[in-house]
């Protein structure tokens, strides 16, 4: 029942199930979400708890979910395949279709090589540039995300902003000299990332960036500047695509931006809501990863569940539906809706407050303000929008930290719902 019927209910079955995790996990969690709830089931656009409450779902398993929680083709797929046998570590045909898919779909995709995670992606993409380049240094832009390896998790959510180009860890457990390996420079200032990158381009084995970096989309000319200062020395240009591949457009954010990396990395919706990342890219660099390269040109890829069979079933069949004619509409009708919605709840309760992304993802940033880089958003009431996201969670609309996904499976009546909890919720806040 939708929440804005009826209070939420804990049972004790998802009682006991909170009172294990906190005495079995650290932090009672697996590191993402709160303890205090436990999913049990996902269909479509929603997704309910232990207790049998159910939700409209914007979180979306963090984004892979972009045709909607089990959805019938993906699980025909995954359960033919599972029947067939899970992992082989050889090469296997769904693996092989789903990469020719990604080199039809992507642009900058000549060859493609698969991993698990969007973190390992990110990782042996920057790898991969330095087998090409025979240098060390990376360049990323401040309050870019690229996920959880040591070389990504800088200047992310920096808690003092150091000068540029400097780079400060974001997480314990880093060795402290991979600061010095890493470059950061000011998103959305073409002036700044070019002179950075002018003056250290004999430095720099690749420049990373998030094209829509988390929600801020890219000023025009931006990523063209860093493409062109990228190709000029002939540096990897890299775009993380964990999020915007097959979002932004079938053919992801160089598609939807109109500016073409070297290399891209991919996760989330490429598998289907299954454990599966991939790098794509120029053929040249890609070669790298072939055990046959010369001498140490060769960079090492490989993993156990590489191009994992149940994986790349899920990700064929969620590439299959998205290719569909109408999909995408649908995805930023909803999308534009939804954030209609939003921006109007916001406005009508006073409170200062910017919606920012594009219409398959965007969330609310509590200033307001031109938010065109990290250090604007940063000005964000961190409080506010915790208050903002318990509020609705209690109407049983479920959304990230920061972030509102749409999926295709979302309908009017779920954007109907998720308008009435804005407007509740957003008065409550002034
Ligand atoms: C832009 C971006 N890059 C990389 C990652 C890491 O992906 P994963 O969580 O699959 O390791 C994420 C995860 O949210 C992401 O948003």
């Amino acid at each position: 029942m939708p929440h804005d019927q009826a209070a939420l209910l804990t049972s004790d079955a998802e009682a006991h199930l909170v009172g294990i995790a906190r005495r079995v996990l650290p932090g009672g969690t697996f590191g993402s979400m709160a303890s205090d709830l436990v999913i049990r089931e996902g269909k479509a656009g929603h997704v309910w708890d232990v207790s049998g409450n159910r939700y409209v779902d914007f979180l979306l398993g963090s984004g892979p979910m972009i045709v909607g929680h089990a959805h019938p083709e993906v699980v025909a797929a995954v359960t033919a395949q599972v029947a067939r046998g899970s992992t082989f570590f050889t090469n296997n045909a769904a693996g092989i279709e789903l990469a020719e898919r990604i080199v039809e779909a992507v642009p900058c995709a000549e060859k493609v090589r698969f991993c698990s995670t969007g973190s390992e992606a990110t990782f042996f993409a920057m790898r991969v540039a330095r087998a090409f380049k025979k240098r060390d240094k990376i360049l990323k832009f401040e309050g870019g995300y690229h996920g959880n390896n040591d070389y990504a998790h800088m200047s992310t959510v920096p808690n003092r902003f150091v000068n540029f180009p400097n780079a400060t860890m974001d997480t314990a457990g880093i060795p402290k000299v991979l600061e010095n390996e890493i470059l950061v420079a000011p998103f959305n200032d073409p002036a700044a990332a070019v002179a950075i990158i002018e003056e250290h381009r004999h430095d720099l084995a690749g420049v990373i960036c998030e094209p829509m970096q988390r929600l801020i989309p890219p000023r025009a000319g931006f990523l063209k500047a860093v493409r062109d200062v990228t190709a000029k020395h002939e540096i990897p240009l890299i775009f993380d695509e964990i999020v915007t591949g097959f979002r932004l457009a079938y053919g992801g954010a160089q598609d939807y931006y109109g500016v073409v990396p070297d290399i891209a990395a991919f996760g989330k919706i490429v598998g289907g809501g299954y454990p599966l990342g991939a790098i794509a890219g120029r053929a040249d660099i890609m070669a790298h990863f072939d055990k046959s390269s010369a001498g140490d040109a060769y960079a090492a890829q490989t993993g156990t569940l590489n191009g994992n069979p149940v994986a790349a079933v899920a990700g064929l069949a969620t590439l299959e539906i998205l290719r569909r004619k109408g999909s995408y509409e649908h995805l930023f009708a909803i999308g534009h809706q939804l954030r209609m919605a939003l921006s109007g709840a916001l406005e009508k309760s006073g409170v200062p407050a910017t919606v920012v992304g594009e219409p398959p993802l965007f969330d609310v940033i509590f200033a307001k303000g031109d938010m065109i880089d990290y250090r604007a958003s940063a000005r964000g009431d961190a409080g506010l929008l915790k208050r903002f996201n318990a509020g609705l969670l209690a109407r049983g609309i479920l959304k990230a930290d920061n972030k509102i996904y749409v999926s295709i499976a979302h309908t009017e009546a779920d954007v109907a719902e998720a308008e009435r909890a804005f407007e509740d919720v957003a008065k409550s806040l002034g």
